[in-house]
């Protein structure tokens, strides 16, 4: 069985509908991963018994917080999908070199537009014509990664912020599950090849 872990800083809507999805099908991930214990997706984690391991970048640096996150990840044997739902810090290129092709981010915009932690206002306060999300492959870049899928949708320029919001975020609880259940099937698969 694949074996995959979830990086989740906030409220954890992502996380909670892979979960819905996944887990009913067999497919639970090793962990999640946070940078705040007093996050929404820490307490979910916990009320569903996976385990949680937090980050502290407290008083250290970058790499040496990801060091230990690294050793912890060990004891759970080989991760082979990191799936980032909502994670707000940027990983160091040492730390993706950890897990070369196989971390992927879930973005509330059409990138290459509107990059960032504010991908969603830069997303809604634009002109744009069409909204969406987009799930991708993380390289050294900020949201530059490889792009797996994209879904878009028409605006109609009478419709609030928070329509709209909701509206992005049902496509990212619907897309990321269907997205993250494809590769660990890919993974399953080739292992039974093996
Ligand atoms: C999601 O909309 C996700 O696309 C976004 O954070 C939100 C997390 O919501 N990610 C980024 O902006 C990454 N740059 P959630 O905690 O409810 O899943």
């Amino acid at each position: 069985m694949a074996s995959w872990v979830v990086f989740a800083s906030g409220t954890g809507t992502n996380f909670r509908a892979l979960i819905e999805v996944l887990s009913p099908l067999g497919k639970r991930p090793l962990a999640l991963v946070s940078d705040v214990p007093a996050c929404s997706a820490v307490t979910y984690a916990k009320d569903n018994k996976i385990p949680v391991l937090l980050m502290n970048y407290q008083g250290i640096t970058r790499m040496q917080a990801e060091n230990k996150l690294l050793d912890q990840l060990e004891r759970f044997g080989n991760v082979q999908l990191v799936v980032l739902a909502g994670f707000m810090r940027v990983l160091s290129p040492y730390f993706l070199n950890s897990f070369p092709g196989t971390i992927i981010n879930i973005h509330p915009s059409l990138l290459p537009r509107h990059p960032g932690r504010n991908g969603l206002a830069d997303s809604l306060g634009s002109q744009d014509e069409e909204l969406g999300i987009t799930i991708h492959y993380v390289d050294e870049g900020v949201d530059t990664g490889k792009i797996i899928v994209q879904e878009s949708f028409v605006r109609d320029a009478q419709e609030p912020f928070d329509s709209l919001e909701a509206k992005i975020h049902a496509i990212e609880h619907r897309l990321y599950p269907q997205v993250v259940l494809g590769l660990l099937n890919r993974f399953d698969t080739s292992e039974a090849l093996n």
